[in-house]
Protein backbone atom coordinates (compact mmCIF):
# COMPACT_ATOMS: atom_id res chain seq x y z
CA UNK A 1 0.00 0.00 0.00
CA UNK A 2 1.54 3.45 -0.58
CA UNK A 3 0.53 5.51 2.41
CA UNK A 4 -1.11 9.09 1.84
CA UNK A 5 2.38 10.77 3.07
CA UNK A 6 4.04 9.21 0.35
CA UNK A 7 2.07 10.78 -2.28
CA UNK A 8 2.29 14.09 -0.61
CA UNK A 9 6.72 13.95 -1.11
CA UNK A 10 6.19 12.89 -3.91
CA UNK A 11 2.78 14.77 -5.87
CA UNK A 12 4.69 15.00 -9.00
CA UNK A 13 4.45 11.30 -9.35
CA UNK A 14 0.95 10.90 -8.43
CA UNK A 15 -0.49 11.47 -11.58
CA UNK A 16 1.17 8.04 -12.55
CA UNK A 17 -1.54 5.96 -10.41
CA UNK A 18 -4.01 7.20 -12.89
CA UNK A 19 -3.83 5.12 -16.09
CA UNK A 20 -5.44 6.67 -19.71
CA UNK A 21 -7.77 3.57 -19.96
CA UNK A 22 -7.69 3.97 -24.10
CA UNK A 23 -3.87 2.95 -23.99
CA UNK A 24 -5.07 -0.70 -22.31
CA UNK A 25 -5.64 -2.42 -25.33
CA UNK A 26 -2.19 -1.83 -27.75
CA UNK A 27 0.06 -4.62 -26.71
CA UNK A 28 2.57 -2.91 -29.46
CA UNK A 29 2.69 0.06 -27.13
CA UNK A 30 3.68 1.33 -23.94
CA UNK A 31 2.61 4.86 -23.46
CA UNK A 32 4.11 6.76 -26.68
CA UNK A 33 6.38 4.22 -27.23
CA UNK A 34 6.82 1.81 -29.77
CA UNK A 35 7.88 -2.06 -28.57
CA UNK A 36 10.68 -3.43 -30.91
CA UNK A 37 11.54 -6.95 -28.82
CA UNK A 38 11.56 -8.03 -24.75
CA UNK A 39 15.24 -7.63 -23.71
CA UNK A 40 15.04 -9.04 -19.96
CA UNK A 41 13.29 -9.41 -16.62
CA UNK A 42 13.98 -9.32 -12.73
CA UNK A 43 11.99 -9.82 -9.76
CA UNK A 44 10.13 -6.06 -10.35
CA UNK A 45 9.58 -5.80 -13.84
CA UNK A 46 9.63 -6.85 -17.52
CA UNK A 47 12.03 -4.42 -20.09
CA UNK A 48 11.47 -3.89 -23.65
CA UNK A 49 13.28 -2.48 -26.52
CA UNK A 50 11.24 -0.11 -27.73
CA UNK A 51 11.40 3.68 -29.96
CA UNK A 52 10.49 6.92 -29.66
CA UNK A 53 7.87 8.59 -31.66
CA UNK A 54 10.97 10.41 -33.28
CA UNK A 55 12.47 6.70 -33.72
CA UNK A 56 15.49 6.24 -31.19
CA UNK A 57 16.02 3.81 -29.66
CA UNK A 58 15.08 3.24 -26.07
CA UNK A 59 14.52 0.69 -22.95
CA UNK A 60 11.16 1.17 -21.14
CA UNK A 61 10.72 -1.68 -17.81
CA UNK A 62 7.41 -2.07 -17.10
CA UNK A 63 6.77 -3.04 -13.59
CA UNK A 64 4.68 -6.26 -12.42
CA UNK A 65 1.25 -5.91 -10.46
CA UNK A 66 2.84 -7.32 -7.08
CA UNK A 67 5.52 -4.89 -7.01
CA UNK A 68 4.40 -1.50 -7.68
CA UNK A 69 4.06 1.63 -5.87
CA UNK A 70 6.45 2.19 -2.94
CA UNK A 71 9.37 0.49 -5.07
CA UNK A 72 8.75 2.27 -8.13
CA UNK A 73 8.48 5.93 -6.44
CA UNK A 74 11.76 5.01 -4.80
CA UNK A 75 13.10 4.02 -8.27
CA UNK A 76 11.97 6.79 -9.87
CA UNK A 77 13.49 9.34 -7.13
CA UNK A 78 16.54 7.84 -7.28
CA UNK A 79 16.85 7.68 -11.19
CA UNK A 80 15.94 11.56 -11.24
CA UNK A 81 18.58 12.44 -8.71
CA UNK A 82 21.52 10.24 -10.16
CA UNK A 83 20.73 9.66 -13.82
CA UNK A 84 23.01 12.62 -15.06
CA UNK A 85 26.09 11.14 -13.40
CA UNK A 86 28.40 9.35 -14.81
CA UNK A 87 28.43 4.92 -14.85
CA UNK A 88 24.36 5.68 -14.06
CA UNK A 89 21.72 4.72 -16.37
CA UNK A 90 20.42 8.12 -18.15
CA UNK A 91 16.70 8.24 -17.06
CA UNK A 92 14.15 9.28 -19.88
CA UNK A 93 10.54 9.44 -18.34
CA UNK A 94 8.36 7.82 -15.82
CA UNK A 95 4.59 7.46 -16.98
CA UNK A 96 2.00 4.88 -16.81
CA UNK A 97 -0.23 2.97 -19.14
CA UNK A 98 -2.46 0.27 -19.25
CA UNK A 99 -0.02 -2.44 -18.12
CA UNK A 100 1.32 -0.71 -15.40
CA UNK A 101 3.85 2.08 -14.13
CA UNK A 102 6.63 2.28 -16.70
CA UNK A 103 10.28 3.49 -16.54
CA UNK A 104 12.00 4.49 -19.64
CA UNK A 105 15.60 4.25 -19.97
CA UNK A 106 18.48 5.03 -22.13
CA UNK A 107 18.84 1.59 -24.07
CA UNK A 108 22.38 -0.71 -23.11
CA UNK A 109 23.47 -1.76 -26.17
CA UNK A 110 25.91 -4.08 -24.80
CA UNK A 111 22.86 -5.94 -22.69
CA UNK A 112 23.34 -6.96 -18.80
CA UNK A 113 26.45 -8.01 -17.37
CA UNK A 114 25.03 -11.40 -16.85
CA UNK A 115 23.96 -11.48 -20.82
CA UNK A 116 27.70 -10.96 -20.86
CA UNK A 117 28.81 -13.61 -19.19
CA UNK A 118 26.32 -16.27 -20.09
CA UNK A 119 27.64 -14.98 -23.60
CA UNK A 120 31.39 -14.82 -23.54
CA UNK A 121 32.01 -16.88 -20.17
CA UNK A 122 34.48 -15.37 -17.71
CA UNK A 123 37.19 -12.13 -18.10
CA UNK A 124 40.11 -11.97 -18.04
CA UNK A 125 41.55 -10.76 -14.58
CA UNK A 126 42.52 -7.97 -16.25
CA UNK A 127 39.12 -7.04 -18.02
CA UNK A 128 37.16 -7.69 -14.83
CA UNK A 129 39.72 -5.92 -12.66
CA UNK A 130 39.00 -2.45 -15.12
CA UNK A 131 35.38 -3.02 -15.48
CA UNK A 132 34.70 -3.42 -11.62
CA UNK A 133 37.05 -0.34 -11.10
CA UNK A 134 34.70 1.90 -13.60
CA UNK A 135 31.86 0.14 -11.19
CA UNK A 136 33.02 1.21 -7.95
CA UNK A 137 34.13 4.96 -9.07
CA UNK A 138 30.41 5.71 -9.40
CA UNK A 139 29.90 3.63 -6.70
CA UNK A 140 31.49 6.11 -4.86
CA UNK A 141 29.86 8.86 -5.98
CA UNK A 142 26.84 7.35 -4.84
CA UNK A 143 27.64 6.40 -1.66
CA UNK A 144 29.33 10.16 -1.37
CA UNK A 145 25.61 11.10 -1.21
CA UNK A 146 24.64 8.78 1.69
CA UNK A 147 23.03 6.66 -1.14
CA UNK A 148 23.56 2.58 -0.93
CA UNK A 149 22.37 0.25 -4.09
CA UNK A 150 21.81 -3.21 -1.86
CA UNK A 151 20.90 -4.76 -4.98
CA UNK A 152 24.39 -4.88 -7.17
CA UNK A 153 25.05 -8.50 -9.25
CA UNK A 154 25.54 -8.82 -12.57
CA UNK A 155 21.71 -8.29 -13.31
CA UNK A 156 21.85 -4.56 -12.37
CA UNK A 157 24.56 -3.35 -13.93
CA UNK A 158 24.17 -2.96 -17.54
CA UNK A 159 27.04 -2.36 -20.46
CA UNK A 160 27.07 0.36 -23.17
CA UNK A 161 28.02 -0.53 -26.57
CA UNK A 162 31.61 -0.24 -26.08
CA UNK A 163 31.56 -1.97 -23.00
CA UNK A 164 31.47 0.63 -20.40
CA UNK A 165 29.26 -0.41 -17.26
CA UNK A 166 26.36 1.67 -16.45
CA UNK A 167 24.47 1.18 -12.66
CA UNK A 168 21.15 0.49 -12.96
CA UNK A 169 18.22 -1.03 -10.92
CA UNK A 170 17.38 1.56 -8.15
CA UNK A 171 14.49 -0.36 -7.05
CA UNK A 172 15.72 -1.43 -3.55
CA UNK A 173 18.07 1.57 -3.27
CA UNK A 174 18.62 3.44 0.34
CA UNK A 175 19.26 6.98 1.21
CA UNK A 176 20.89 6.70 4.28
CA UNK A 177 19.78 9.97 5.53
CA UNK A 178 16.02 9.41 5.03
CA UNK A 179 14.53 8.56 8.17
CA UNK A 180 11.29 7.01 6.33
CA UNK A 181 13.18 5.36 3.86
CA UNK A 182 13.48 1.65 4.97
CA UNK A 183 12.04 -0.82 2.39
CA UNK A 184 11.95 -4.30 2.25
CA UNK A 185 15.23 -6.38 2.25
CA UNK A 186 16.62 -7.20 -1.43
CA UNK A 187 14.19 -10.51 -2.51
CA UNK A 188 15.92 -14.22 -1.24
CA UNK A 189 16.04 -15.34 -4.94
CA UNK A 190 18.63 -17.62 -5.49
CA UNK A 191 19.96 -15.52 -8.39
CA UNK A 192 20.50 -12.55 -5.85
CA UNK A 193 21.62 -13.90 -2.15
CA UNK A 194 24.88 -15.09 -3.73
CA UNK A 195 25.82 -10.93 -3.69
CA UNK A 196 24.25 -10.27 -0.20
CA UNK A 197 26.37 -9.18 2.33
CA UNK A 198 26.22 -11.34 5.87
CA UNK A 199 24.62 -7.88 7.60
CA UNK A 200 21.92 -7.48 4.48
CA UNK A 201 21.36 -11.61 4.61
CA UNK A 202 20.69 -10.92 8.41
CA UNK A 203 18.88 -7.66 8.08
CA UNK A 204 20.68 -5.64 10.80
CA UNK A 205 19.83 -2.56 9.48
CA UNK A 206 22.34 -0.82 11.62
CA UNK A 207 24.96 -2.46 10.39
CA UNK A 208 24.24 -1.69 6.68
CA UNK A 209 26.45 0.41 4.76
CA UNK A 210 28.47 1.43 1.52
CA UNK A 211 30.39 -1.57 2.77
CA UNK A 212 27.22 -4.03 1.99
CA UNK A 213 27.25 -2.69 -1.61
CA UNK A 214 31.10 -3.17 -1.81
CA UNK A 215 30.86 -6.82 -0.34
CA UNK A 216 28.45 -7.34 -3.54
CA UNK A 217 30.83 -6.00 -5.97
CA UNK A 218 33.48 -8.04 -4.36
CA UNK A 219 31.13 -11.04 -5.34
CA UNK A 220 30.66 -9.99 -8.74
CA UNK A 221 34.47 -9.27 -9.64
CA UNK A 222 35.14 -12.75 -8.11
CA UNK A 223 32.19 -14.21 -10.55
CA UNK A 224 33.06 -12.30 -13.42
CA UNK A 225 37.16 -14.37 -13.13
CA UNK A 226 35.88 -17.49 -11.50
CA UNK A 227 32.21 -17.94 -13.58
CA UNK A 228 30.70 -18.35 -10.56
CA UNK A 229 29.94 -16.50 -7.42
CA UNK A 230 32.30 -17.27 -4.10
CA UNK A 231 29.41 -18.61 -2.17
CA UNK A 232 26.72 -20.95 -3.44
CA UNK A 233 24.44 -23.74 -2.36
CA UNK A 234 21.92 -25.90 -3.87
CA UNK A 235 18.87 -24.02 -1.46
CA UNK A 236 18.93 -20.43 0.03
CA UNK A 237 20.05 -21.87 3.47
CA UNK A 238 22.83 -23.25 1.77
CA UNK A 239 23.93 -20.42 0.17
CA UNK A 240 23.40 -18.43 3.54
CA UNK A 241 25.44 -20.41 5.02
CA UNK A 242 28.08 -20.55 2.71
CA UNK A 243 28.26 -16.57 2.91
CA UNK A 244 28.30 -16.61 6.57
CA UNK A 245 30.86 -19.04 7.08
CA UNK A 246 32.89 -20.01 4.11
CA UNK A 247 36.52 -18.76 3.53
CA UNK A 248 36.79 -16.93 -0.10
CA UNK A 249 37.72 -19.95 -2.55
CA UNK A 250 41.32 -19.48 -4.73
CA UNK A 251 41.52 -17.90 -7.77
CA UNK A 252 44.88 -19.23 -9.45
CA UNK A 253 46.13 -17.32 -12.26
CA UNK A 254 44.82 -14.08 -10.36
CA UNK A 255 47.54 -11.61 -8.73
CA UNK A 256 47.69 -12.19 -5.43
CA UNK A 257 47.36 -7.99 -5.25
CA UNK A 258 43.96 -8.59 -6.78
CA UNK A 259 42.79 -11.59 -4.65
CA UNK A 260 43.72 -10.17 -1.89
CA UNK A 261 41.04 -7.13 -2.86
CA UNK A 262 38.74 -9.41 -3.36
CA UNK A 263 38.93 -11.10 -0.01
CA UNK A 264 38.78 -7.77 1.59
CA UNK A 265 35.50 -6.86 -0.25
CA UNK A 266 33.84 -10.36 1.17
CA UNK A 267 35.39 -10.26 4.58
CA UNK A 268 32.60 -11.09 7.04
CA UNK A 269 32.56 -8.66 9.31
CA UNK A 270 31.72 -5.12 7.62
CA UNK A 271 34.51 -3.30 9.38
CA UNK A 272 37.14 -5.45 7.67
CA UNK A 273 36.32 -4.32 3.95
CA UNK A 274 36.46 -1.15 2.18
CA UNK A 275 34.46 1.51 3.59
CA UNK A 276 32.96 2.21 0.38
CA UNK A 277 32.82 2.31 -3.43
CA UNK A 278 35.88 5.08 -3.36
CA UNK A 279 38.42 2.78 -1.14
CA UNK A 280 37.78 0.07 -3.51
CA UNK A 281 38.56 2.25 -6.74
CA UNK A 282 41.70 3.61 -5.30
CA UNK A 283 42.35 -0.09 -4.38
CA UNK A 284 42.06 -1.17 -7.89
CA UNK A 285 43.40 1.95 -9.95
CA UNK A 286 47.26 0.11 -10.06
CA UNK A 287 46.25 -2.98 -11.64
CA UNK A 288 47.61 -3.12 -14.77
CA UNK A 289 44.68 -2.19 -17.97
CA UNK A 290 43.49 -4.58 -20.14
CA UNK A 291 45.89 -4.93 -22.99
CA UNK A 292 45.03 -5.99 -27.11
CA UNK A 293 44.78 -9.80 -25.67
CA UNK A 294 42.27 -8.58 -23.31
CA UNK A 295 40.73 -5.87 -24.45
CA UNK A 296 37.65 -4.48 -22.44
CA UNK A 297 34.74 -5.19 -24.96
CA UNK A 298 33.85 -7.69 -27.08
CA UNK A 299 31.54 -7.01 -29.40
CA UNK A 300 27.44 -7.16 -28.42
CA UNK A 301 25.62 -9.81 -29.27
CA UNK A 302 21.80 -11.62 -28.04
CA UNK A 303 21.07 -11.02 -24.79
CA UNK A 304 19.38 -13.69 -22.20
CA UNK A 305 16.86 -12.90 -19.56
CA UNK A 306 18.18 -12.35 -16.46
N1 LIG B 1 18.37 0.25 -19.95
C1 LIG B 1 18.49 -1.05 -20.28
N2 LIG B 1 19.09 -1.42 -21.42
C2 LIG B 1 19.22 -2.73 -21.74
N3 LIG B 1 18.77 -3.77 -20.99
C3 LIG B 1 18.15 -3.45 -19.81
C4 LIG B 1 17.98 -2.09 -19.40
N4 LIG B 1 17.35 -2.08 -18.20
C5 LIG B 1 17.15 -3.37 -17.89
N5 LIG B 1 17.62 -4.21 -18.83
C6 LIG B 1 17.56 -5.68 -18.82
O1 LIG B 1 16.42 -6.09 -18.10
C7 LIG B 1 16.79 -6.79 -16.90
C8 LIG B 1 15.85 -6.40 -15.77
O2 LIG B 1 15.94 -5.01 -15.51
P1 LIG B 1 15.97 -4.45 -14.01
O3 LIG B 1 15.92 -2.97 -14.06
O4 LIG B 1 17.11 -5.06 -13.29
O5 LIG B 1 14.58 -5.02 -13.46
P2 LIG B 1 14.18 -5.62 -12.02
O6 LIG B 1 13.95 -4.43 -11.13
O7 LIG B 1 12.93 -6.38 -12.28
O8 LIG B 1 15.32 -6.48 -11.56
C9 LIG B 1 18.25 -6.43 -16.67
O9 LIG B 1 18.92 -7.43 -15.94
C10 LIG B 1 18.77 -6.27 -18.09
O10 LIG B 1 19.04 -7.54 -18.64
MG1 LIG C 1 17.30 -6.10 -11.56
Amino acid sequence: MIRPEAYARLGQLAWVHAPPKEEAQDESRIGRYRIVARIGSGSAGEVFHALDPAGHAVAVKVLRRVRRGRRYQREVELLERLSEREGVVAFLEAGRCGRGPYIVLELAEGGSLRSRLQRDGPLAWQQAATLVHQVARSLGALHGDGIIHRDLKPENILLQGDGRPLLSDFGLAKDLGDEDGELTAAGFALGTIGYMAPELLDAQRELLGPWTDVFALGAVLFELIAGRPPFQGKTLNEAARSIREDAVPDLPGTPRALSEIIRRCLTKDARGRFADGGQLAAALAPLPPPDAENPLSHPPGGRTDD
